[in-house]
């Protein structure tokens, strides 16, 4: 049946009431179904929409109500200022990713060119957005998954940096690259714990890839089988940026400390709260 967008969104919002944010999600919702942003939806009521609309913002309501992530449902995602296709084979990106951008940010300037890899690419965010942000940089987007790698590449052509990135479907806790051929290594790698991932929402487990998320007991099984690896590909003097669980930087400092000497020592950088974001490491 027809009716107003003031009508469908309060039906909406009254649906989601168990989900974060309900009013919101509906009018994110019903702005994909109807083809404009948020902002032209909100400030016309009494706009008509027609029957086929209203089915479809039922439809994509209900599956919010079971608490599949707008992000899949859309299948879109804002990293950075850039759009992103999003799929269930990838993670949704997190805004605490952006802190790694920042950091290459301070390291290069914008003309500089410099070759990276991004290492448990998922969605592209890291390896697209550093090619976008410098034009002279190419670059290798690594993931143990077909399915990830697929959506990586579409957003490498969407953002039009498909001509500087390789894709390469590889574990990253093997030896997949030969010896200093990276002056940049980027990785935001599985580090939820187990007992983490099993307290997470059911918005996490029920719908993210746990390949993305979950590295063992205490989150840093990958961590510890990637980083040989990563002082075997990188450049002397070339950087290692990866993000880290919130408490996990004494532990991944002492790791690297430990049981990598060929690292300089190494810097946990946190943020404004004073979380543990981003381990800075550089090959000495
Ligand atoms: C935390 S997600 C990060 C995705 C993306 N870089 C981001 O920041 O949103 C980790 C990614 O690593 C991939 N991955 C997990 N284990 C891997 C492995 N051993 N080798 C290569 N990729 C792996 C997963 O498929 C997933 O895409």
């Amino acid at each position: 049946m027809a009716s107003s967008v003031r009508i469908v969104l309060q039906e909406g919002e009254a649906l989601l009431h168990g989900v974060d944010s309900p009013r919101l999600s509906a009018e994110l919702l019903l702005a994909e179904v109807v083809g404009c942003s948020r902002l032209s939806l909100v400030v016309d009521y009494s706009r008509q929409l027609s029957s086929a609309e209203c089915e479809q913002f039922r439809q994509l309501v209900s599956r919010r109500a079971t608490g599949e992530p707008l992000a899949y449902i859309i299948g879109m995602k804002e990293f950075y200022g850039l759009d992103f296709q999003v799929t269930p084979d990838v993670l949704i990106p997190r805004p605490e990713t952006e802190h790694i951008v920042e950091e290459i940010e301070r390291l290069y300037d914008k003309d500089k060119p410099f070759h990276y890899a991004d290492l448990g690419t998922g969605s592209g965010i890291l390896a697209v957005t550093v090619a976008v942000l410098f034009p002279k940089a190419t670059g290798v987007a690594a993931d143990i998954s077909r399915g990830a790698l697929h959506v990586a590449s579409s957003n490498a052509v969407r953002h039009d940096v498909a001509n500087r990135l390789d894709f390469l479907l590889g574990d990253f806790t093997t030896r997949l690259f030969d010896e200093e051929v990276f002056d940049l290594i980027l990785s935001n790698p599985p580090y939820v714990t187990e007992a983490e991932y099993d307290a997470a929402s059911h918005e996490v487990t029920g719908f993210e890839p746990v390949g993305a998320l979950v590295s063992g007991v205490d989150g840093l099984d990958h961590v510890r089988a990637m980083l040989g690896h990563v002082l075997h590909a990188l450049k002397p003097g070339g950087y290692f940026l990866m993000e880290i669980g919130c408490d996990q930087g004494r532990e991944v400092e002492k790791i690297l400390t430990d049981q990598f000497p060929g690292f300089e020592p190494v810097v946990v950088k946190r943020d404004i709260a004073g979380l543990d974001r981003v381990l800075f490491a550089r090959k000495k």
